[in-house]
């Protein structure tokens, strides 16, 4: 049995409008089943349309994603949302919750989307609202909760599918600095809890020093890579020198 579950091969990306812009230029990436990997680099260097090539939102000009064995690109336009709802959770800066919802009904969306039988849907919604602490806003709307609260809910919604992979960018942007440490936990609980992988973006030093591993790109190139040894405090520093020596600093947006 493979333990990859996300191989990406000489990705490019090309931008054509009035000018064309090469935003990737020929990423290799591997992602191992159980791993958190942060993704950081300059404002402008390809980090999410490096995820949004992953999470086929966009689609490659060249190279490879598989992802679990599966090369998603292949899909048809209703088996590839299937697979993006099954295999794949998501979560964003900005939350993505749909307003006119409740807290609950925003959790059971993808299930719903899936025509999931009633009872086992209770079941998975019983599973992850405990495992994330939410009980008490379930019936509550989106504009009723904060921000911490929200990304809360974005994450059970995310997971509540128990994806192979989660994809994330800049999920602490909108956070202060508490309910950051609690998304932080989570995403760390998450991983070990639901041997979920995990491919972040971030700008912040503090967040990926969170995850295994961390990849910098630079100019729409896969730069340099850095993994975490024991010592959390030691990586956060190697974080922040190859930051300084990438140039475009960390809270650059
Ligand atoms: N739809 C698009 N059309 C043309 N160019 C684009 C488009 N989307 C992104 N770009 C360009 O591609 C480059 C990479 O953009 P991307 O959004 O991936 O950067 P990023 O690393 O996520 O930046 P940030 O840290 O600011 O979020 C940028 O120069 C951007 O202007
Ligand atoms: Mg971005």
């Amino acid at each position: 049995m493979t333990q990859t579950i996300l191989e990406v091969k000489q990705l490019q990306k090309e931008y054509t409008g009035e000018v064309t812009f090469k935003a990737l230029k020929g990423i290799d990436f591997h992602l191992n089943k159980n791993e958190f990997v942060a993704v950081m680099g300059p404002s402008g260097s390809g980090k999410t349309t490096f995820l949004n090539c992953i999470s086929i939102i966009d689609r490659p000009t060249h190279g490879t994603v598989t992802i679990n064995s599966k090369n998603p690109f292949e899909l048809n336009d209703e088996e590839l949302a299937k697979f993006r709802r099954t295999e794949l959770g998501f979560v964003f800066q900005d939350f993505n919750l749909v307003h006119t919802l409740t807290v609950e009904e925003n959790i059971l969306l993808p299930l719903a989307l899936d025509s999931m039988q009633e009872e086992e849907m209770m079941k998975r919604l019983a599973k992850v609202v405990e495992f994330l602490g939410i009980e008490q806003i379930l019936k509550k709307r989106t504009f009723e909760i904060s921000g911490g609260q929200k990304q809360r809910v974005a994450i059970a919604r995310a997971v509540i599918h128990e994806p192979g992979l989660l994809l994330a960018d800049e999920p602490t942007g909108n956070l202060d600095s508490k309910a950051v440490n609690d998304v932080m936990g989570l995403f760390e609980s998450i991983n070990r809890a639901y041997h979920t992988a995990i491919l972040m973006v971030t700008h912040d030093a503090y967040v990926a020093s969170f995850a295994h591993r961390v990849i910098f790109i630079k100019d729409g190139i896969l730069y340099n890579q850095i993994h975490r040894g024991n010592n959390k405090q030691h990586f956060y520093q190697e974080i922040m020198d190859t930051l300084t020596f990438l140039g475009g600093g960390q809270n650059e947006v």
